[in-house]
Protein backbone atom coordinates (compact mmCIF):
# COMPACT_ATOMS: atom_id res chain seq x y z
CA UNK A 1 0.00 0.00 0.00
CA UNK A 2 1.26 3.26 -0.81
CA UNK A 3 1.36 6.07 2.01
CA UNK A 4 2.07 9.61 2.33
CA UNK A 5 5.68 9.24 3.82
CA UNK A 6 6.65 6.98 1.12
CA UNK A 7 8.98 9.00 -0.93
CA UNK A 8 7.21 11.81 -0.26
CA UNK A 9 7.81 15.20 0.82
CA UNK A 10 7.52 16.17 4.12
CA UNK A 11 7.04 20.05 4.86
CA UNK A 12 3.98 21.87 3.97
CA UNK A 13 6.04 23.46 1.40
CA UNK A 14 6.34 20.43 -0.89
CA UNK A 15 2.58 18.35 0.06
CA UNK A 16 0.54 21.32 0.18
CA UNK A 17 -2.02 20.08 -2.68
CA UNK A 18 -2.74 24.14 -2.35
CA UNK A 19 -0.49 25.89 -4.96
CA UNK A 20 1.38 28.85 -2.67
CA UNK A 21 2.45 32.24 -4.66
CA UNK A 22 6.58 32.73 -4.27
CA UNK A 23 5.98 35.30 -1.66
CA UNK A 24 4.08 33.02 0.53
CA UNK A 25 6.73 30.28 -0.13
CA UNK A 26 9.52 32.60 0.95
CA UNK A 27 7.97 33.23 4.06
CA UNK A 28 7.23 29.85 4.54
CA UNK A 29 10.54 28.84 4.04
CA UNK A 30 11.64 31.49 6.78
CA UNK A 31 9.28 30.46 8.97
CA UNK A 32 10.53 26.59 9.27
CA UNK A 33 11.16 25.22 12.23
CA UNK A 34 9.45 27.88 14.56
CA UNK A 35 6.41 27.55 16.48
CA UNK A 36 3.78 29.54 18.14
CA UNK A 37 7.10 30.65 20.63
CA UNK A 38 9.17 31.84 18.33
CA UNK A 39 7.16 34.56 17.07
CA UNK A 40 7.91 37.61 17.88
CA UNK A 41 7.38 38.70 21.73
CA UNK A 42 6.03 42.32 20.13
CA UNK A 43 3.54 40.62 17.82
CA UNK A 44 2.21 38.14 20.52
CA UNK A 45 1.97 41.37 22.84
CA UNK A 46 0.18 43.21 20.40
CA UNK A 47 -2.61 40.36 19.65
CA UNK A 48 -3.26 39.98 22.77
CA UNK A 49 -3.59 43.44 23.83
CA UNK A 50 -4.98 45.04 20.66
CA UNK A 51 -6.88 42.80 18.06
CA UNK A 52 -10.26 42.60 17.61
CA UNK A 53 -11.23 39.14 18.45
CA UNK A 54 -9.83 35.74 19.85
CA UNK A 55 -6.61 34.91 20.17
CA UNK A 56 -5.46 31.42 20.06
CA UNK A 57 -1.96 30.03 20.49
CA UNK A 58 -1.15 26.25 18.86
CA UNK A 59 -4.94 25.89 18.49
CA UNK A 60 -5.38 22.12 17.24
CA UNK A 61 -7.35 22.57 13.81
CA UNK A 62 -9.09 19.27 14.86
CA UNK A 63 -11.23 21.84 16.73
CA UNK A 64 -11.81 23.64 13.22
CA UNK A 65 -12.51 21.12 10.34
CA UNK A 66 -15.48 19.02 9.45
CA UNK A 67 -13.53 15.63 9.88
CA UNK A 68 -12.50 16.91 13.25
CA UNK A 69 -8.35 16.25 12.17
CA UNK A 70 -5.69 18.26 12.19
CA UNK A 71 -2.39 19.23 14.47
CA UNK A 72 -1.94 22.45 15.86
CA UNK A 73 -1.64 25.98 14.24
CA UNK A 74 0.89 28.08 15.80
CA UNK A 75 -1.34 31.19 16.25
CA UNK A 76 -5.53 31.14 15.33
CA UNK A 77 -7.21 34.49 14.66
CA UNK A 78 -10.76 34.47 14.61
CA UNK A 79 -11.60 38.17 13.64
CA UNK A 80 -14.22 40.40 14.69
CA UNK A 81 -14.71 42.38 12.00
CA UNK A 82 -13.06 42.85 8.61
CA UNK A 83 -10.87 45.72 10.03
CA UNK A 84 -9.28 43.13 12.52
CA UNK A 85 -8.85 41.00 9.41
CA UNK A 86 -6.42 43.55 7.65
CA UNK A 87 -4.73 44.04 11.03
CA UNK A 88 -3.91 40.22 11.32
CA UNK A 89 -2.24 40.71 7.65
CA UNK A 90 -0.62 43.98 8.23
CA UNK A 91 1.23 42.41 11.57
CA UNK A 92 2.39 39.03 9.05
CA UNK A 93 3.41 41.66 6.38
CA UNK A 94 5.64 43.33 8.83
CA UNK A 95 7.01 40.45 10.68
CA UNK A 96 7.35 38.13 7.82
CA UNK A 97 4.56 35.76 9.45
CA UNK A 98 3.56 33.39 7.03
CA UNK A 99 -0.70 33.08 6.94
CA UNK A 100 -3.55 30.74 5.79
CA UNK A 101 -7.16 31.59 5.39
CA UNK A 102 -9.57 29.21 6.81
CA UNK A 103 -12.82 28.89 6.48
CA UNK A 104 -15.48 26.41 7.86
CA UNK A 105 -13.11 23.58 7.38
CA UNK A 106 -15.30 21.49 5.48
CA UNK A 107 -13.81 20.99 2.70
CA UNK A 108 -9.61 21.48 4.00
CA UNK A 109 -7.30 18.39 5.51
CA UNK A 110 -4.73 19.18 8.18
CA UNK A 111 -2.12 17.57 8.20
CA UNK A 112 -1.04 16.16 11.91
CA UNK A 113 1.93 18.21 12.16
CA UNK A 114 -0.20 21.66 11.94
CA UNK A 115 -0.05 25.08 10.16
CA UNK A 116 2.66 27.42 10.51
CA UNK A 117 2.38 31.01 11.45
CA UNK A 118 -1.11 32.56 11.22
CA UNK A 119 -4.30 31.39 10.66
CA UNK A 120 -6.82 33.75 10.19
CA UNK A 121 -10.46 32.61 10.13
CA UNK A 122 -12.95 35.11 9.58
CA UNK A 123 -16.19 33.88 9.04
CA UNK A 124 -17.90 34.57 12.68
CA UNK A 125 -17.14 38.33 11.36
CA UNK A 126 -19.04 37.21 7.89
CA UNK A 127 -22.44 36.18 8.49
CA UNK A 128 -24.98 38.81 7.09
CA UNK A 129 -27.30 37.97 3.73
CA UNK A 130 -30.25 40.07 2.72
CA UNK A 131 -32.04 39.69 -0.80
CA UNK A 132 -30.84 43.16 -2.82
CA UNK A 133 -32.67 43.03 -5.67
CA UNK A 134 -35.82 41.24 -6.97
CA UNK A 135 -37.10 41.76 -10.79
CA UNK A 136 -39.63 39.65 -12.96
CA UNK A 137 -36.41 37.59 -13.83
CA UNK A 138 -34.27 37.13 -11.04
CA UNK A 139 -33.70 37.53 -7.61
CA UNK A 140 -30.44 38.72 -6.31
CA UNK A 141 -29.16 37.64 -3.27
CA UNK A 142 -25.86 39.10 -1.58
CA UNK A 143 -24.22 37.12 1.44
CA UNK A 144 -21.35 37.50 3.27
CA UNK A 145 -18.66 34.40 3.12
CA UNK A 146 -19.02 32.62 6.38
CA UNK A 147 -23.15 32.14 6.04
CA UNK A 148 -23.57 27.96 6.32
CA UNK A 149 -25.15 26.91 3.10
CA UNK A 150 -27.72 25.50 4.56
CA UNK A 151 -28.87 28.75 5.64
CA UNK A 152 -29.14 30.33 2.17
CA UNK A 153 -30.91 27.15 0.90
CA UNK A 154 -33.61 27.43 3.76
CA UNK A 155 -33.63 31.20 2.62
CA UNK A 156 -34.19 30.41 -0.83
CA UNK A 157 -37.23 28.00 0.06
CA UNK A 158 -38.58 30.92 2.33
CA UNK A 159 -38.76 33.11 -0.66
CA UNK A 160 -39.72 30.26 -2.95
CA UNK A 161 -37.13 31.37 -5.08
CA UNK A 162 -35.36 28.51 -7.33
CA UNK A 163 -32.12 27.73 -8.39
CA UNK A 164 -30.44 26.00 -5.07
CA UNK A 165 -31.78 22.86 -4.90
CA UNK A 166 -29.56 20.38 -6.51
CA UNK A 167 -26.78 22.09 -4.22
CA UNK A 168 -28.84 20.86 -1.20
CA UNK A 169 -26.59 19.19 1.26
CA UNK A 170 -22.91 20.48 0.59
CA UNK A 171 -21.52 20.54 3.39
CA UNK A 172 -19.88 24.99 4.25
CA UNK A 173 -20.16 27.91 3.84
CA UNK A 174 -20.59 30.44 1.08
CA UNK A 175 -17.11 31.16 0.79
CA UNK A 176 -15.78 27.62 0.56
CA UNK A 177 -18.37 26.61 -2.08
CA UNK A 178 -17.55 29.27 -4.41
CA UNK A 179 -13.69 28.90 -3.75
CA UNK A 180 -14.68 25.00 -4.92
CA UNK A 181 -16.80 25.87 -7.44
CA UNK A 182 -18.82 23.03 -5.51
CA UNK A 183 -21.25 21.38 -7.04
CA UNK A 184 -23.25 18.12 -8.48
CA UNK A 185 -23.52 16.78 -12.20
CA UNK A 186 -26.92 18.96 -12.19
CA UNK A 187 -25.56 23.00 -10.68
CA UNK A 188 -22.44 23.93 -9.83
CA UNK A 189 -21.47 27.56 -8.13
CA UNK A 190 -20.32 29.31 -11.21
CA UNK A 191 -24.18 28.68 -12.20
CA UNK A 192 -25.62 31.01 -9.84
CA UNK A 193 -22.37 33.45 -8.90
CA UNK A 194 -22.87 37.14 -10.05
CA UNK A 195 -20.10 38.53 -8.11
CA UNK A 196 -17.25 37.90 -5.80
CA UNK A 197 -15.40 40.87 -3.46
CA UNK A 198 -12.01 38.87 -2.91
CA UNK A 199 -9.75 40.68 0.20
CA UNK A 200 -6.20 40.12 -0.92
CA UNK A 201 -2.68 40.06 1.54
CA UNK A 202 -2.44 44.03 1.55
CA UNK A 203 -6.46 44.27 2.73
CA UNK A 204 -7.51 45.92 -0.39
CA UNK A 205 -11.50 44.74 -1.41
CA UNK A 206 -11.89 43.97 -5.19
CA UNK A 207 -15.07 43.31 -6.70
CA UNK A 208 -15.19 41.20 -9.63
CA UNK A 209 -18.34 40.64 -11.98
CA UNK A 210 -18.76 36.37 -12.94
CA UNK A 211 -17.09 37.04 -16.37
CA UNK A 212 -14.05 38.28 -14.59
CA UNK A 213 -13.90 35.09 -12.27
CA UNK A 214 -12.20 32.33 -13.66
CA UNK A 215 -14.26 28.95 -12.71
CA UNK A 216 -12.84 25.71 -13.27
CA UNK A 217 -14.21 22.20 -12.54
CA UNK A 218 -14.44 22.35 -8.63
CA UNK A 219 -11.99 25.24 -8.30
CA UNK A 220 -12.10 28.69 -8.57
CA UNK A 221 -9.03 30.73 -9.69
CA UNK A 222 -8.05 32.51 -6.94
CA UNK A 223 -4.05 32.77 -5.34
CA UNK A 224 -3.85 31.55 -1.53
CA UNK A 225 -3.24 35.06 -0.14
CA UNK A 226 -6.87 35.91 -1.40
CA UNK A 227 -9.80 35.67 0.66
CA UNK A 228 -13.48 35.64 -0.74
CA UNK A 229 -15.29 37.39 1.53
CA UNK A 230 -18.90 38.17 0.14
CA UNK A 231 -21.05 37.35 -3.33
CA UNK A 232 -23.77 37.79 -4.71
CA UNK A 233 -26.04 35.10 -6.20
CA UNK A 234 -28.87 35.15 -9.13
CA UNK A 235 -31.19 32.57 -8.26
CA UNK A 236 -34.65 32.27 -10.49
CA UNK A 237 -38.03 34.52 -9.70
CA UNK A 238 -40.78 33.42 -7.19
CA UNK A 239 -42.11 30.05 -7.89
CA UNK A 240 -43.98 28.42 -4.77
CA UNK A 241 -42.98 28.09 -1.13
CA UNK A 242 -44.05 24.23 -1.48
CA UNK A 243 -42.50 23.23 -5.05
CA UNK A 244 -38.96 25.03 -3.56
CA UNK A 245 -39.50 22.71 0.13
CA UNK A 246 -40.04 20.03 -1.75
CA UNK A 247 -37.58 19.66 -4.12
CA UNK A 248 -35.05 20.33 -1.39
CA UNK A 249 -36.43 17.61 0.58
CA UNK A 250 -36.22 15.60 -1.85
CA UNK A 251 -32.32 16.21 -2.51
CA UNK A 252 -31.72 15.78 1.02
CA UNK A 253 -33.58 12.47 1.41
CA UNK A 254 -30.95 11.28 -1.68
CA UNK A 255 -28.32 12.38 0.05
CA UNK A 256 -29.19 10.67 3.54
CA UNK A 257 -29.73 7.78 1.53
CA UNK A 258 -26.43 8.16 0.03
CA UNK A 259 -24.17 9.29 2.01
CA UNK A 260 -22.39 8.77 5.33
CA UNK A 261 -23.72 11.64 7.26
CA UNK A 262 -23.46 9.42 10.40
CA UNK A 263 -19.44 10.29 11.27
CA UNK A 264 -17.41 13.01 10.43
CA UNK A 265 -16.54 13.44 7.37
CA UNK A 266 -15.10 16.02 4.11
CA UNK A 267 -17.72 15.23 1.64
CA UNK A 268 -16.39 14.01 -1.55
CA UNK A 269 -13.04 13.05 -1.54
CA UNK A 270 -12.27 13.39 -5.00
CA UNK A 271 -13.21 15.71 -8.05
CA UNK A 272 -15.55 13.17 -10.46
CA UNK A 273 -13.06 12.21 -13.67
CA UNK A 274 -13.94 14.37 -16.57
CA UNK A 275 -13.72 12.77 -19.24
CA UNK A 276 -10.96 13.58 -22.48
CA UNK A 277 -13.62 13.80 -25.71
CA UNK A 278 -17.77 14.04 -25.61
CA UNK A 279 -17.93 10.39 -26.55
CA UNK A 280 -15.77 9.22 -23.62
CA UNK A 281 -17.27 8.07 -20.74
CA UNK A 282 -15.43 7.94 -17.22
CA UNK A 283 -17.56 6.50 -13.90
CA UNK A 284 -17.69 9.01 -10.95
CA UNK A 285 -15.68 8.59 -8.58
CA UNK A 286 -17.70 6.97 -5.99
CA UNK A 287 -18.13 4.03 -8.51
CA UNK A 288 -14.25 3.51 -9.19
CA UNK A 289 -13.22 3.18 -6.22
CA UNK A 290 -16.12 0.95 -5.56
CA UNK A 291 -15.14 -1.29 -8.47
CA UNK A 292 -11.67 -1.05 -6.89
CA UNK A 293 -12.90 -3.09 -4.34
CA UNK A 294 -12.08 -0.45 -1.55
CA UNK A 295 -15.72 -0.08 0.30
CA UNK A 296 -15.11 -0.01 4.34
CA UNK A 297 -11.24 -0.33 3.84
CA UNK A 298 -9.84 0.98 6.95
CA UNK A 299 -6.20 2.14 7.83
CA UNK A 300 -6.15 3.65 11.42
CA UNK A 301 -9.39 5.34 12.86
CA UNK A 302 -10.02 6.37 8.86
CA UNK A 303 -12.19 4.42 6.69
CA UNK A 304 -13.70 4.23 3.38
CA UNK A 305 -17.45 4.08 3.59
CA UNK A 306 -19.14 1.70 3.11
CA UNK A 307 -22.40 3.97 1.90
CA UNK A 308 -20.11 6.34 -0.64
CA UNK A 309 -16.72 5.04 -1.81
CA UNK A 310 -16.02 9.02 -2.64
CA UNK A 311 -15.95 9.59 1.58
CA UNK A 312 -13.68 8.82 4.07
CA UNK A 313 -14.98 8.92 7.74
CA UNK A 314 -13.31 9.44 10.76
CA UNK A 315 -14.70 6.51 13.07
CA UNK A 316 -13.01 8.47 16.29
CA UNK A 317 -9.31 8.17 16.42
CA UNK A 318 -8.25 8.90 12.82
CA UNK A 319 -5.36 10.67 11.97
CA UNK A 320 -4.77 12.98 8.76
CA UNK A 321 -2.26 10.39 8.04
CA UNK A 322 -4.62 7.46 8.10
CA UNK A 323 -6.62 9.91 5.80
CA UNK A 324 -4.00 10.42 3.22
CA UNK A 325 -2.90 6.70 3.29
CA UNK A 326 -6.42 5.67 1.94
CA UNK A 327 -6.17 8.46 -0.82
CA UNK A 328 -2.90 6.82 -1.96
CA UNK A 329 -4.25 3.50 -1.87
CA UNK A 330 -7.47 4.53 -3.68
CA UNK A 331 -5.67 6.79 -6.05
CA UNK A 332 -2.98 3.61 -7.31
CA UNK A 333 -6.01 1.06 -7.07
CA UNK A 334 -7.95 2.75 -9.59
CA UNK A 335 -5.31 3.99 -11.29
CA UNK A 336 -3.70 0.47 -11.88
CA UNK A 337 -7.07 -1.05 -12.35
CA UNK A 338 -8.36 2.00 -14.85
CA UNK A 339 -5.29 3.86 -16.16
CA UNK A 340 -7.89 6.91 -14.70
CA UNK A 341 -6.15 9.22 -12.08
CA UNK A 342 -8.07 10.61 -9.58
CA UNK A 343 -7.37 14.59 -7.79
CA UNK A 344 -8.43 14.74 -4.54
CA UNK A 345 -11.33 17.63 -3.94
CA UNK A 346 -10.21 18.45 -0.40
CA UNK A 347 -7.43 20.72 0.16
CA UNK A 348 -4.81 18.88 2.10
CA UNK A 349 -2.49 21.73 3.54
CA UNK A 350 0.00 21.51 6.74
CA UNK A 351 3.16 19.88 7.80
CA UNK A 352 3.28 16.16 8.62
CA UNK A 353 4.40 15.73 12.58
CA UNK A 354 7.49 14.58 11.91
CA UNK A 355 8.76 17.46 10.09
CA UNK A 356 10.67 19.52 12.93
N1 LIG B 1 -21.63 5.44 -6.87
C1 LIG B 1 -21.23 4.14 -6.81
N2 LIG B 1 -20.62 3.71 -5.66
C2 LIG B 1 -20.42 4.53 -4.59
C3 LIG B 1 -20.83 5.88 -4.68
C4 LIG B 1 -21.44 6.32 -5.84
O1 LIG B 1 -21.39 3.36 -7.74
O2 LIG B 1 -19.87 4.07 -3.58
C5 LIG B 1 -22.30 5.92 -8.09
C6 LIG B 1 -23.76 6.31 -7.79
O3 LIG B 1 -24.60 5.22 -7.86
C7 LIG B 1 -24.02 7.34 -8.86
C8 LIG B 1 -22.67 7.97 -9.14
O4 LIG B 1 -21.69 7.10 -8.56
O5 LIG B 1 -24.49 6.72 -10.03
C9 LIG B 1 -22.51 9.37 -8.58
O6 LIG B 1 -22.75 9.35 -7.17
P1 LIG B 1 -23.62 10.49 -6.45
O7 LIG B 1 -24.92 10.66 -7.11
O8 LIG B 1 -23.58 10.19 -5.00
O9 LIG B 1 -22.84 11.82 -6.76
P2 LIG B 1 -21.29 12.19 -6.64
O10 LIG B 1 -20.87 12.62 -8.00
O11 LIG B 1 -20.51 11.16 -5.95
C10 LIG B 1 -21.83 14.73 -6.20
C11 LIG B 1 -21.09 15.79 -5.43
C12 LIG B 1 -21.54 15.78 -3.97
C13 LIG B 1 -23.05 15.97 -3.87
C14 LIG B 1 -23.72 14.85 -4.68
C15 LIG B 1 -25.23 15.03 -4.72
C16 LIG B 1 -18.94 15.82 -6.61
C17 LIG B 1 -17.47 15.50 -6.57
N3 LIG B 1 -19.65 15.54 -5.50
O12 LIG B 1 -21.39 13.48 -5.67
O13 LIG B 1 -20.95 16.91 -3.36
O14 LIG B 1 -23.52 15.94 -2.53
O15 LIG B 1 -23.24 14.88 -6.05
O16 LIG B 1 -25.82 13.99 -5.42
O17 LIG B 1 -19.41 16.33 -7.62
C18 LIG B 1 -19.06 17.54 -2.10
O18 LIG B 1 -18.68 18.13 -3.11
O19 LIG B 1 -18.38 17.52 -1.04
C19 LIG B 1 -20.30 16.80 -2.14
C20 LIG B 1 -20.74 16.10 -1.12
Amino acid sequence: MSSEGSGAPKSMLQTDTVKLDSWQKEILKRWQGKTAKGLPLSVKDELLRQFDGEVLFDEPMAKHTYIKIGGPADVFLKPNSLTAVQHALRLASAHDIPFHFHGSGANTLVRDGGIRGMVICPYDALKAFSVVEQTEDHVDIEAEAGVPWVKLVHLSRDLGVSGLEPLTGIPGSLGGLIAMNAGTREREMKDIVREVTLLDKSGELTTLPREKLDFEYRHLRITRTQFIVRATLRLEPFTSTSDVDSAIKRYQERRIETQPLDFPNLGSMFKNPVPKSARDLVAPAGRLIEEAGLKNVRVGGARISSKHANFIINEGSATARDVIALINLAKDRVRDMTGTVLETEVKIIGEDNDAH
